[in-house]
């Protein structure tokens, strides 16, 4: 091990992913890749800055990696085995919690042997981290696969400061209540001395919950029309609990979109697209969550009903693979396939498919590029935590051009309210409102994007980070419900 890792560590980040994954080539050689998903497009620049280790999975089972140095990122990775891989990552995490918090889109599976593994591993990431903090460290301990971790981390380390912060909804209580391990998972969170989530409603809930479920004393000190942040009584201590919406690190996306390479490229992708007339674009995880299909199926019927013409404009596709042995991926991916062959066999011509479609992601200029490239921007989630994509979109329009189209379903509406917000259950509302966004009138176009720009240009990641960490420092006022500037609507309070 280098002196650098050996050097405890003052802030640790700790989440079931690396930054990055490990990842064999033909000839055997490893080489490490940026892992996928918007908790590490949202963290990697916070550690950089902070100078910090990362505590995570390398993405391969079966695989014993010492600490290393990626990148300038210091990494301790933890193992896990195929069985932890079948049942604690694509089982209990992915199969019961994704689901169950994701409004149950699909039937979440209950499976007891899941839960176990799911305890020890996240007692295996808890030790991990005690052995790498430094005394008094602080530690930010992330999303639904480690909820358990504060309070084993605390058990561990009672001099720490922990945090915790949930990257996607945090269900309403009824949903919640399904759960029979949902005492255990509440106690396990109440380990940190905050407790964040995206949007106020989350932070509702929790605190609901912490009063019927375990009976505990809260204070819902400034819950309010735009705001939840409170107290929790707990084991003589006072957890905080807050709304932290995530965003991106707009002023790099920004500066990058302006660069002479990615304009160039954009101006290139339009060429290799056959200069349509506007280009159409969509960029996600493979995910039930994300609606691909549901736009697809707006497209296909748009076209079908010749109110788009094929000639003209041009859809591409992005889908990163995710999660590809559970089966809901399985089938989502097959349905999403069928579609795009089935919009291309009926709609294209011989070298003009009217959807672009790629199974894999691309590297960041070239994401940069399509967000330059694209009139308008497809993010119709039936249900999303924040959804960095329309965040991304944005910052890279200081050209004021582009429009985006957004489900009410994601947190990013909340702030994002100068977008075509559409209601992803209502088929023919999201057509009509493609159909808005492609015809646009330029003016309105540039008053709707300056609108949003702004809003993403004056709340990136860094504050996000800023403001969570200001409130978990010992003895940190709660924050001010300084980032959703919009009125909420009673939709969005509850959501
Ligand atoms: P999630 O975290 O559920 O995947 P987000 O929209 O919050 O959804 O974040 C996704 C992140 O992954 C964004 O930073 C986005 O740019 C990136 N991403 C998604 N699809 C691709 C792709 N095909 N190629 C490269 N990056 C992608
Ligand atoms: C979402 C989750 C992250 C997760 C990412 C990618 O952003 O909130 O915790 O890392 O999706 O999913 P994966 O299962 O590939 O890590």
């Amino acid at each position: 091990m280098s002196t650098d890792l050996e050097k405890l560590s003052e802030f640790v980040v700790v989440a079931n992913r690396l930054p990055v994954d490990l990842e064999t080539d033909e000839d055997g050689g490893k080489n490490w890749k940026r892992s996928p998903g918007g908790l590490v497009t949202a963290l990697e620049p916070i550690l950089r800055q902070r100078d910090g280790a990362w505590v995570g999975w390398p993405g391969v089972a079966d695989e014993k990696v010492d600490p290393i140095v990626v990148d300038g990122l210091r990494l301790f990775p933890v193992e896990l085995t195929s069985q932890d891989l079948a049942e604690y990552y694509e089982g209990f995490s992915n199969d019961t919690l994704w689901p169950l918090y994701h409004d149950v889109l699909v039937a979440p599976t209950f499976e007891r042997s899941w839960w176990h593994t799911y305890v020890a591993v996240n007692q295996r990431f808890a030790e991990e981290t005690a052995r790498c903090a430094a005394d008094g460290a602080t530690v930010w301990v992330q999303d639904y696969q480690l909820q358990l971790v504060p309070a084993m981390l605390r058990e561990l380390r009672p001099d720490l400061t922990i945090g915790f912060f949930l990257h996607i909804p945090f269900p309403p209580v009824e949903l919640f209540m399904q759960l029979p391990w949902r005492k255990e998972i509440v106690k396990g969170m109440l380990g940190a001395d905050l407790i964040g989530f995206h949007l106020p409603g989350g932070a509702n809930n929790f605190l609901f919950l912490a009063r019927k479920l375990l009976g505990l004393k809260t204070t819902t000190a400034g819950v309010g029309v735009r705001s939840a942040l409170g107290h929790v009584d707990f084991d003589s201590r006072v957890v905080k609990v807050g709304a932290f919406p995530i965003s991106v690190d707009s002023a790099e996306l920004e500066r990058q979109s302006k660069s002479e390479s990615v304009l160039r490229r954009a101006r290139e992708l339009k060429e290799e697209l056959g200069n349509p007339e506007k280009i159409l674009l969509g960029v996600d995880r493979l995910d039930y969550t994300k609606g691909i299909d549901l736009r697809l199926q707006a497209l296909k019927e748009l076209l079908d009903e010749g109110r788009l013409d094929p000639e003209k404009y041009t859809m591409v596709q992005l889908a990163t693979p995710s999660r590809e042995r559970v089966q809901h991926y399985i089938d989502l991916r097959s349905v999403i396939e069928e579609q795009v062959g089935r919009i291309n066999g009926d709609h294209s011509q011989i070298g003009r498919p009217v959807v672009h479609y790629l199974y894999q992601p691309v590297d960041r200029e070239e994401l940069i590029a399509l967000f330059v490239a694209a009139d308008v921007m497809l993010v119709t989630p039936m249900r999303d935590g924040m959804n960095l994509v329309a965040k991304e979109y944005v910052a890279c329009r200081s050209d004021l051009g582009g429009a985006l189209v957004l489900s009410e379903f994601t947190g990013a509406a909340m702030e994002l309210r100068q977008s075509y917000l559409v209601n992803p259950h209502d088929l023919d509302g999201v057509k009509n409102t493609i159909l808005t966004a492609v015809h646009q009138d330029p003016k309105e176009g540039r008053r709707r994007m300056a609108a949003l720009h702004r809003q993403v240009m004056t709340h990136d990641v860094h504050q996000w980070a800023e403001s969570f960490l200001t409130a978990l420092a010992p003895p940190g006022p709660l924050p001010d419900d300084q980032f959703v500037t919009e009125r909420e609507s009673d939709f969005a309070r509850n959501n």
